[in-house]
């Protein structure tokens, strides 16, 4: 694994957007599609860099403890072949990929799993997939490039490892990702680890105490913090987030409280207002956006009747 200082430079997150952006997309056959799902085998330790970790609502494993994925055993689920230009290396590229509905399926869920908290070992960067999201927007893990997998990432012509297991989301596939303020933030790389949590235990600070009753646009705002902020941000009262960002939730509450101008232009170009910062600019967030989040973030109560 890369050294964890180099991994945290300026160009890792500038890499992070590139990969984000893709191309478009030809659907190229579904393999085993319809076919009942094989329950997927859990190891108790890691055999590999390309195991993938997972925590949370394992039916049959102690609260805490980890188990492992092979990647062998990932590639043998269902998957799907995808045509796309642009999305990894230059020009046309297959990716094998098994859609992140097909993993949920297949591991041993239990009571309560409702969301998949994918994080990344390296940075701490997490995205969040809740079931009504898997199925709308059809999230997928890709396995393969060209019909190699992460032991022989980065591909030829790509200079930053995508692995060990990047999850991305296409408006080809689902014509609801077009209407994601922030698709970037469901397109992790580096990731490691899947946790199987209960949304309402994870987010419950962000639904409860002074964020109990908001007002309709800070609700708004809870679900854009959710989505897109809490991928490098915790938030209220311990509720889930990445570890990318160490400020606390009150600073960013002092700042959204006392100056909302200074809030929206760092939210909006980071690097504009303090260079070298490592947060990512989200410039195409309109006032009305930024206004919601304020109004999470400072827990804007509802009007009372
Ligand atoms: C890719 C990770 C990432 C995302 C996504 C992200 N942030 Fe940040 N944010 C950071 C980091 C890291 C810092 C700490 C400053 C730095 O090193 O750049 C920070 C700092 C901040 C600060 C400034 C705090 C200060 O002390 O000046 C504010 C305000 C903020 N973030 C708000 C947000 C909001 C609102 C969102 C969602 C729209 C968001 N951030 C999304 C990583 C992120």
């Amino acid at each position: 694994m890369p050294a964890a200082g180099s991994q945290l430079s300026l160009p890792f997150l500038f890499r992070r957007v590139r990969v984000l952006r893709g191309g478009a997309l030809l659907l190229l056959g579904l393999a085993g599609a319809g076919a009942a799902h094989a329950a997927l085998e859990l190891y108790r330790e890691r055999a590999s860099p390309y195991d993938l970790a997972l925590t949370g609502r394992l039916a049959g494993v102690p609260a805490g403890e980890k188990r492992y994925a092979h990647w062998a055993d990932l590639r043998a689920l269902p998957t799907t072949k995808l045509r796309l230009s642009g999305e990894f290396v230059k020009g046309e590229q297959e990716l094998t990929v098994v859609f992140l509905s097909d993993l949920w399926a297949a591991l041993p869920r239990a009571a309560g799993a409702d969301t998949l908290l994918a994080t990344c070992g390296i940075d701490g960067y997490a995205s969040v997939y809740r079931e009504s999201f898997m199925a709308a927007c059809r999230p997928f893990v890709v396995l393969e490039i060209n019909g190699q997998g992460p032991e022989k990432w980065p591909p030829p012509g790509l200079d930053y490892n995508p692995g060990p297991y990047v999850i991305s989301i296409s408006a080809t596939l689902a014509p609801a990702v077009a209407q994601l303020i922030d698709p970037g933030h469901k397109k992790p790389w580096g990731v490691t680890e899947l946790e199987l949590a209960n949304f309402a235990e994870r987010y419950r600070g962000s639904f409860s105490g002074r964020w109990a009753a908001l007002s309709a646009r800070a609700e708004a705002g809870r679900e854009i913090w959710i989505n897109s902020c809490a991928s490098c941000h915790r938030g209220p009262a311990g509720t889930f987030g990445g570890t990318k960002s160490d400020r606390p939730f009150e600073v960013l509450a002092a700042h959204a409280g006392y100056n909302a101008a200074y809030f929206k232009k760092y939210v909006r170009d980071p690097q504009g207002v303090i260079a070298g910062a490592k947060m990512e600019a989200h410039p195409h967030y309109t006032d009305a956006q930024l206004d919601a989040l304020i109004a999470f973030i400072t827990a804007e109560p509802k009007a009372s009747p």
